[in-house]
């Protein structure tokens, strides 16, 4: 690995597909398990002995995310926090990190998603350089970023596409070098008027400089009624590694 990987959790956005549960609270704080959801995160990066987490939320709800946290020492890690102004999209979360992160490679979960396997496997496949994303064939493909491949390679990411060019599905676990904050300084507002981390990954994959491994165990986001529901439903038959 060149440089030393920093962990990033990305707990903006507005939540409105969990309105009344989320009107006075963050989302990445409601119960999932036994646990806050945003625990889930920390748990993966933090067993994949990465440390040092930058935790990005919005201005509405950082005083708690903060008071359910503290400094990350009851987790044996050191949080660092940054406010986002307006959920403007993902990417310009992740543009958050430039001073944080310096020039180490990060690795980001998106707050809302959860899955069984240990990020240690996929570390592996990330030497530090580049970009990494990890798929998993899904039967709603609707609702995501969709990768085409070329049956080794990824070749395009289509943001929620109304005809999927396959059933791949872009997880919301992904690595990047400390290029990614260059990248996005390019980017424009994609039509529902965010920074699309799909563009992010695109520009990689022009350049590239993209990866990608296969995810085997469970995962789902758990940003509506449907799949919040279903995670609840996954934890308890198989709990996260
Ligand atoms: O779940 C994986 C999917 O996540 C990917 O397949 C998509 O390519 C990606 O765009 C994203 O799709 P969503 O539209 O479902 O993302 P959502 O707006 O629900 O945000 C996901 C997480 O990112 C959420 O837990 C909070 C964080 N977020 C989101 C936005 C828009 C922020 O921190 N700031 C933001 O401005």
């Amino acid at each position: 690995m060149k440089g030393t990987l920093k962990g990033i959790i990305l707990a903006g956005g507005t939540a409105s597909r969990l309105m009344p549960l989320t009107k006075v609270t963050n989302k990445h704080l409601l119960p999932v398990g036994r646990i806050p959801m945003i625990y889930h995160s920390i748990n993966k990066l933090r067993d994949a002995g990465i440390e040092e987490i930058l935790i990005v939320t919005g201005v509405n709800h950082m005083g708690d995310v903060v008071s359910l946290l503290g400094s990350g020492k009851d987790f044996n890690c050191k949080f660092t926090y940054k406010v986002q102004d307006e959920a403007g999209g993902i990417a310009q979360a992740l543009a958050l990190a430039e001073n944080f992160a310096g020039s180490d490679p990060v690795a980001v979960i998106l707050g809302d998603n959860i899955f069984e396997d240990p990020m240690s496997g996929y570390l592996q496949d990330f030497d530090g350089s580049g970009a990494h994303i990890i798929l998993k064939e899904v039967h709603d493909p609707q609702r995501f970023g969709v990768a085409e491949t070329d049956g080794r390679n990824v070749i395009n990411i289509e943001e929620k596409p109304q005809s999927p060019k396959s059933r791949l599905a872009v997880t919301g676990i992904y690595f990047y070098d400390a290029d990614v904050y260059n990248v996005i300084r390019t980017l424009k507002p994609s039509a529902r008027g965010e920074f699309e981390i799909s563009d992010v990954n695109n520009h990689y994959i022009q350049a590239g400089k993209m990866s990608c491994s296969y995810m085997n165990g469970w995962w789902s986001d758990a940003g509506t009624f449907e799949s919040l529901a279903r995670v609840q439903q996954l934890i308890e038959e198989a709990p996260p590694k």
